[in-house]
């Protein structure tokens, strides 16, 4: 491919001396509905690993206010931006303002999602929609920003071993069915190909594309699923760790894949769900 990294006979990276800690020194991320839940978990732990951070959201500016200063305390820098990422120049926005404020971007957290769950016959086109273009086009816009500057710029050694990587936060549900939840399933399962596909195309330019897939975390989105004890028993069956998962724990696998020490680690979906995707039914059934 034209522009590519020169691939032959090229020696494996050098890699990072820094302490864990220290992991994402010097890089600089953005991460979509950082607000709150599972996005506001990745930007804490990006920040505490060194990076500096943009905290996108759409609505709640304090809270996001907030999670920017709490970064700031760390001693990197931190920014709130408000951006729809279902709207492509409010996307390219956001990538203008990261740039000028950061000098560039080197870490992209495709996160932004929500659920608008109805019976299949009551579903309306907006909710199929709303969700689709949150989950999925969204995903797309941010990737898109994400692969023209990373081209641009290129491999910056003393940054990080690739030009830049792309994390799609999709959930299990990119491959178990979930009645009741059709569009947020269809919208799963389309980023799981679109990460896949565009791991595919942009690896020769040393950009890497991947997932993580996040079981039951204890945030808002779900919390009619942990809400009560009854509700929190029924959902342990679900899982063969037999409890629910913690926000920084997906922020703690963030970080990881995001690092160079995840360097060679490309295309892949990251389940981190206490095993929900082992078909525990078959625990004993079959
Ligand atoms: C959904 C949660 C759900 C979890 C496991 C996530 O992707 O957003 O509502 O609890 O999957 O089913």
């Amino acid at each position: 491919m034209e522009n590519s990294v020169q691939s032959s006979y090229l020696p494996s990276p050098v890699m990072p001396k820094c302490p864990p800690q220290h992991m994402l020194q010097g890089q600089r991320a953005i991460v979509t509905g950082a607000g709150s839940g599972i996005g506001r978990a990745i930007a804490l732990a990006l920040g505490q690993a060194g990076a500096d951070v943009v905290v996108n959201y759409v609505s709640g500016t304090d809270t996001a206010e907030e999670v920017a200063a709490q970064i700031r305390t760390g001693g990197v820098r931190a920014l709130a931006i408000r951006a729809d990422v279902s709207d492509e120049s409010q996307v390219q926005d956001m990538f203008r303002k990261t740039i000028e404020a950061f000098g560039s971007v080197d870490i992209v957290v495709n996160n932004a999602g929500l659920q608008q769950d109805a019976a299949f016959e009551n579903l309306t086109l907006a909710q199929w929609n709303k969700v689709i273009g949150v989950n999925l086009t969204g995903q797309f816009l941010c990737s898109r920003e994400a692969v023209r500057e990373f081209k641009r710029r290129g491999v910056i050694p003393q940054v990080s071993c690739a030009a830049g990587k792309i994390l799609c936060i999709s959930s299990v549900h990119e491959v178990i069915p979930w009645a009741g939840h059709v569009n947020y399933a269809a919208s799963k399962g389309g980023v799981m190909l679109m990460m896949k596909s565009l791991a595919q195309e942009v690896a020769p330019y040393r950009i890497r594309v991947n997932s993580i897939c996040p079981g039951a975390i204890r945030t808002p989105i779900n919390m009619e699923a942990w809400g009560t004890k009854e509700a929190y028993e029924e959902l342990l069956k679900l899982i063969p760790y037999k409890r629910i998962g913690e926000a920084d724990e997906i922020g703690r696998a963030a970080v990881w894949l995001a690092s160079d020490y995840a360097d060679y680690v490309h295309g892949i979906s990251l389940f981190v769900d206490g095993g929900m995707t082992l078909y525990p039914g078959f625990e004993t059934g079959g």
